[in-house]
């Protein structure tokens, strides 16, 4: 499989999909919810999905492709070597407010390792991407530039983000009090609304951490991959071995603040215990 020709699908597939989604911020919505109250799907989320569906399955028929909106998982390419984690809007809740935070994320994993990821955000015309072995970049008005994590060394110097679940109107596991104690302890937590650009961010060295429970494969698959390119560091919330999974809780750093990270959220865990 030639990698390079695969990630210039995926970009062209975000990019497109991008643009139907830069145009729609500012068209009215039709918006309906799905597995909670605060999670919403318009149909540009579909819209944007059936793009690069559309562009992934002409390219590579034989793929695997695990997406948000269609629920699609072909069960007869489980055994597939390449599998194809999609999420065509990534912060749908900012877009059905015209808060211009949102993405298109897409992701090649071969044989479970990340091979190529992409985000692209449409609204800065800001594509970071990566393929396994050749480094991460920006790709923007300004040409391709180098991704590197962040140096920080220290939680008070750390710019940190995070999200919260969907069921956080009615559930007790909702992230506030690991918030708390970062809050405490960093220089700042930003809420971005699209775990996918806090990813890619931690990549680009604007964030240096990031932490969240119970997101899907498809939220994350992209900026892992982007993340282990720049050199940082992704790990499960106890800093164990991280790997893709239908649901992920996942600790991302520029693995100087990860031990650091990963002592903050266990010192609440045994709050609870
Ligand atoms: C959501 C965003 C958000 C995160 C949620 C995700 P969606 O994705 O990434 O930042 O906190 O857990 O589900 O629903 O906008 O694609
Ligand atoms: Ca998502
Ligand atoms: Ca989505």
């Amino acid at each position: 499989m030639d990698i390079i020709y695969a990630q210039e699908v995926a970009i062209e597939a975000a990019k497109e999909a991008g643009t139907l989604l830069r145009r729609g911020v500012k068209e009215r919505k039709v918006i309906s919810r799905k597995s909670s109250v605060v999670d919403l799907l318009t149909e540009h989320d579909q819209a944007a999905e059936s793009i690069i569906l559309e562009r992934l399955k002409e390219a590579f028929p034989n793929h695997r492709l695990i997406t948000e909106e269609s629920a699609l998982d072909d069960k007869r390419s489980d055994n597939s070597t390449f599998t194809w984690y999609i999420d065509p809007l990534d912060g749908t809740n900012n877009f059905t407010h015209g808060y211009p935070v949102f993405c298109s994320s897409i992701a090649l994993f071969e044989n479970g390792q990340p091979a190529i990821g992409v985000v692209y955000d449409p609204m800065r015309d800001e594509c970071f991407l990566a393929a396994a072995g050749q480094g991460a970049y920006l790709n923007s008005a300004n040409g391709n530039k180098r991704l590197r994590v962040s140096q920080t060394r220290e939680l008070v110097d750390s710019l940190l983000a995070t999200g919260f679940p969907y069921d956080r109107h009615t559930s007790n596991d909702d992230n506030l009090a690991q918030h708390g104690a970062f809050l405490k302890k960093a220089l700042g937590v930003r809420r971005s609304g699209s775990a996918a650009l806090d990813l890619a961010y931690v990549a680009a060295g604007r964030l240096d951490g990031f932490w969240e429970y119970r997101l899907s494969s498809w939220d994350v698959a992209a900026g892992v991959c982007i993340i282990q390119e720049a050199g940082g560091t992704v790990s499960g919330i106890e800093g164990d071995h991280w790997r893709i999974s239908p649901q992920v809780s996942l600790i991302a750093s520029n693995g100087r603040i990860h031990s650091a990270m990963i002592s903050v959220l266990a010192k609440v865990t045994e709050q609870f215990e």
